[in-house]
């Protein structure tokens, strides 16, 4: 639309100790238009996005609003020349409403008191702009799915009159579906004049939305320029410098006299999801899909005890689990890489020593002392596999990119060498590379007889992975497919369900 850029950085740099995260990075995002933002986990993006949003400090370099020079101290001195950046660490307000979080900081009042019916108004009118309709403004943030927390925060970031928006693996908790809605809102933004900056490592999603295209490598730019052109070959090749091959083999093949390692029956949860009853056989990959909300994430949880089940049994080699806990459940040889690693699986104030090593303390204590020296090796070892880019094992967790603290997750449950380990959207944030190891992992820890359950949004690559595919529809299995046997659109079909028997006896 316009020439002058919105937003310029200079020369930017920024490190960490003598880690260089950034290196005179010069930038120009010009209104009208969609900049998508890649690179290798840890390549400095997240850094990036929080430098021209306050908050954090470059150590030199310049960041200029429309042609002025800016310094941002704090996220709102960015607010206040209209930059928001939406984080996957949410920033909502759980306990308040809807619209008290849209609108918190300039909420219409008269004598101190909100006026609640303009609220109101003034949220339906976003939402609606927006096509959030089936957001009440009442409605208390933590009872909202994670998606539609995400929806509050881009409201807010418009009420807030924001010119820029940077949003930070925003598609990685969506589901298929919610990710094109976003992908079409993002572009519809920028249509309006917006500048939108995209991180993701979802190539194809980006190639189909940007305009424009970012990519760094070690903190340095090595592609700016259209996005038109590009293939995610070659936006990999500018990430990794070198190209990576994504082609999935079938699974290996299972033997027919394979014992099963874990049986499931009759699964029931108190909120209404189940029964479920499944059984994976020693070396076998079960993929389980369906949309977010559909219970594969609550199956998964129960049946490893995390959360309490009203009935069925669960077995791991013919023992059943009684009394399950998630303690228990290890002790029976069945292990669990959670969905959202910061609440469930990593602790982040520890390093990753500490972190990797939990689960298997028992076993290194076994003879009465903490072998310290067989520990540190053990974890070095499953470090290196999945490449977690590290100063030491002894650093904290949060100073790690996003996608290596999920790498260190998974290495934590390699460790527990478990019978029967359950994955639930393993490749959140880590980027291609990575994907493609964590993959290789899954496959040779099936090959060893591990039974497999993997949860996952990214249709296709569980699709190639596993040896059966499971489909879940509001907390019920609807459908089972062998590998090879359906294509991505029947899976979703199956997914979705038949919108006209809506709440028939179908499914
Ligand atoms: N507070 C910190 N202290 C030390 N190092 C840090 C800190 N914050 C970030 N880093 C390091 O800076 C580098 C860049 O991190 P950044 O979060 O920007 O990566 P990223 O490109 O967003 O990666 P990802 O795709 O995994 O999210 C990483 O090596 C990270 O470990
Ligand atoms: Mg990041």
């Amino acid at each position: 639309m316009s020439d002058t850029p919105f937003l310029s950085v200079r020369s930017l740099r920024k490190s960490y100790a003598r880690n260089v995260v950034l290196h005179d990075v010069d930038l120009d995002f010009r209104p009208g238009r969609v900049y998508g933002l890649l690179g290798e986990n840890g390549a400095g993006k997240s850094t990036l996005a929080k430098i021209v949003s306050g908050l954090i400090e470059a150590d030199s370099g310049t960041v200029e609003v429309e042609g002025q020079a800016r310094h941002f101290k704090a996220p709102k001195d960015a607010l206040a020349q209209g930059i928001s950046i939406i984080t996957q660490e949410q920033t909502l307000a759980l306990d308040r409403s809807a619209a008290e979080n849209v609108f918190s900081g300039n909420l219409p009042q008269r004598a101190g008191f909100v006026k609640e019916k303009e609220l109101r108004g003034e949220f339906a009118r976003v939402a609606g702009k927006l096509g959030f309709s089936d957001i009440a403004a009442a409605t208390v943030v933590k009872t909202l799915s994670i998606a539609k927390r995400q929806q509050v925060e881009i409201m807010r970031a418009l009420a807030r009159g924001s010119r820029l928006i940077i949003m930070d693996e925003p598609t990685a908790i969506l589901s298929t579906v919610e990710t094109q809605q976003l992908l079409q809102l993002i572009r519809r933004l920028a249509d309006e004049g917006l500048v939108i900056l995209l991180i993701s490592h979802f190539l194809e999603d980006v190639l189909s939305v940007a305009d424009d295209v970012v990519v760094l490598r070690d903190g340095a730019v090595t592609y700016f320029g259209p996005a038109t052109g590009q293939t995610p070959r070659s936006l990999t090749e500018h990430m990794v410098g070198r190209v990576i091959d994504f082609e999935h083999q079938r699974p290996a093949p299972l033997s027919e006299h394979a014992p099963v390692r874990l049986r499931v029956e009759g699964l029931r949860r108190a909120d209404g999801i189940g029964p479920v009853s499944l059984t994976i056989r020693a070396g076998e990959i079960v993929g389980m899909a369906g949309l977010i909300g559909s219970g594969r994430t609550e199956v998964a949880r129960a049946i490893f005890g995390a959360d309490p089940k009203v009935a069925g049994t669960v077995t791991v080699d013919d023992v059943e689990i009684a009394h399950a806990s998630p303690r228990v459940s290890v002790r029976h040889g069945l292990g669990m890489v959670c969905e959202n690693r910061k609440e469930q699986g990593l602790s982040l104030i520890h390093s990753i020593r500490d972190n990797d090593s939990i689960v298997v303390r028992d076993r290194f204590a076994r003879f009465g002392f903490r072998t310290v020296r067989a520990e540190k090796a053990a974890v070095r070892a499953v470090v290196e596999r999945t490449d977690v880019k590290c100063r030491s094992m002894e650093q904290p967790i949060w100073q790690l990119s996003g996608g290596n603290q999920q790498k260190v997750l998974f290495a934590k449950w390699m460790m527990a060498e478990p019978k029967v380990l359950i994955v639930d959207e393993p490749t959140r944030g880590v980027d291609v590379g990575a994907k493609a190891q964590i993959y290789d992992i899954i496959a040779d820890l099936a090959a060893q007889g591990v039974a497999i359950l993997i949860i996952s949004s990214e249709i296709e690559e569980v699709m190639g992975l596993s040896h059966r595919l499971l489909v879940m529809r509001r907390g019920q299995l609807v459908r089972e497919f062998a590998w090879g046997e359906a294509s991505r659109a029947e899976v979703i079909a199956a997914a979705f369900g038949d919108y006209d028997n809506d709440g028939g006896s179908n499914g």
